[in-house]
């Protein structure tokens, strides 16, 4: 099978972290390196995590690079109160010893797309590829597609009423990367990940199984689970960036339409994701904006890609309607 070569550009980040996991579990895709941004935590601090979570898979072959550290313009403002102080979820998984995160990922992404056959999908802030646009346009106008988790457009936003948190992180690198990648984006934002929530049930059927990767999601989506129930009654976590990776292994799981998309990058509404439905502004699309999502569909993928020696008992579980969940 040819596999189609991504870049996952990140914050890890819990859900980042479970992105990682679902792509490395997916013999479609040629993880070619993980880049990462500050957003959830300091980028650093993410450089370190996506080495656990490589380690946690046997995968310190894929390289790390560590990219941004600032917003273009805005200060970073993090989100520890999310993912737990050390981003995982408080789970203090020990520092990886074997293997070094490697500094330069803007250098690393512009080094790759030159082949022209890269798609990025992007589950933090877009800085990295801001910065990219910024070194040199050309070079990255060779990606093949971008898959961004970020932006809400119907749905109401995670850090304000409007703004989704990659957006709201870094406005400014959103703004860059819709006016100037003329690629194609897929925006995969808040109306459809929000209707991804790992509830209890998953949760407990996971940790049923009883395996060393199980034992990891537990761990590191308990905290998580508590944020969600504090914050908006959630009973469960919201899994927003693995979605963004199933949209690209299998497109057919949402649908929605293209649009023009711009940003707001200042005063009370910064970060709001603008679709110009009304076509207010007469300008081409520039982007897919995901609306509806088969939630079910997702889940089955998740699920038994990770833990495929338990794929008869996720879907008949999947199907009954006794544990709530469809
Ligand atoms: C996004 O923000 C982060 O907290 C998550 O990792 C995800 O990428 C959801 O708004
Ligand atoms: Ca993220």
């Amino acid at each position: 099978m040819d596999k189609r070569k991504v870049i996952i550009d990140c914050d890890p980040g819990i859900d980042d972290s479970l992105a990682i996991i679902l792509a490395l579990k997916s013999e479609e895709i040629d993880v070619k390196g993980i880049t990462i941004v500050s957003g959830n935590v300091h980028g650093k601090k993410g450089a370190e995590n996506a080495l656990k979570i490589l380690k946690e898979l046997n995968r310190l072959d894929i390289p790390v690079y560590l990219g941004e550290c600032e917003p273009m313009e805005r200060k970073l403002i993090t989100a520890e109160d999310t993912h737990g102080r050390d981003g995982l979820g408080e789970s203090f998984l020990p520092r990886v010893e074997e293997v070094t995160y490697k500094e330069g990922a803007v250098n690393f992404i512009l080094d790759e797309l030159k082949s022209e056959d890269i798609t990025i999908i992007a589950l933090g802030p877009l800085t990295n590829i801001a910065k990219a646009l910024e070194k040199d346009c050309e070079v990255t106008r060779k990606m093949k597609e971008l898959v961004l988790m970020g932006g809400a457009f119907k749905s109401f936003g995670n850090c304000s009423q409007v703004a989704e948190f990659n957006f709201w992180v870094d406005p400014h690198g959103v703004e860059k990367v819709f006016k100037e990648l003329k690629r194609k984006i897929t925006m995969v934002g808040l109306d459809v990940t929000r209707q991804c929530v790992l509830t209890p049930n998953y949760i407990e059927m996971i940790r049923q199984f009883n395996e060393p990767l199980g034992e990891l999601i537990v761990k590191i989506t308990k905290f998580y689970v508590d944020f969600h129930w504090n914050q908006e009654r959630t009973l469960g976590c919201v899994i927003n960036d693995p979605l963004a990776i199933a949209y690209f292994i299998n497109p057919e799981l949402c649908s929605g339409k293209e649009y023009f998309v711009d940003i707001v990058t200042e005063g009370k509404a910064i970060g709001m994701t603008l679709v110009d439905e009304g076509d207010f502004y007469r300008e081409k699309p520039n982007c897919l904006v995901l609306t509806e999502v088969n939630s079910k569909g997702f889940m089955e993928m998740f699920l038994t890609r990770i833990f495929p020696k338990h794929k008869e008992d996720i879907i008949s579980i999947l199907n009954n309607s006794k544990y709530g969940l469809n």
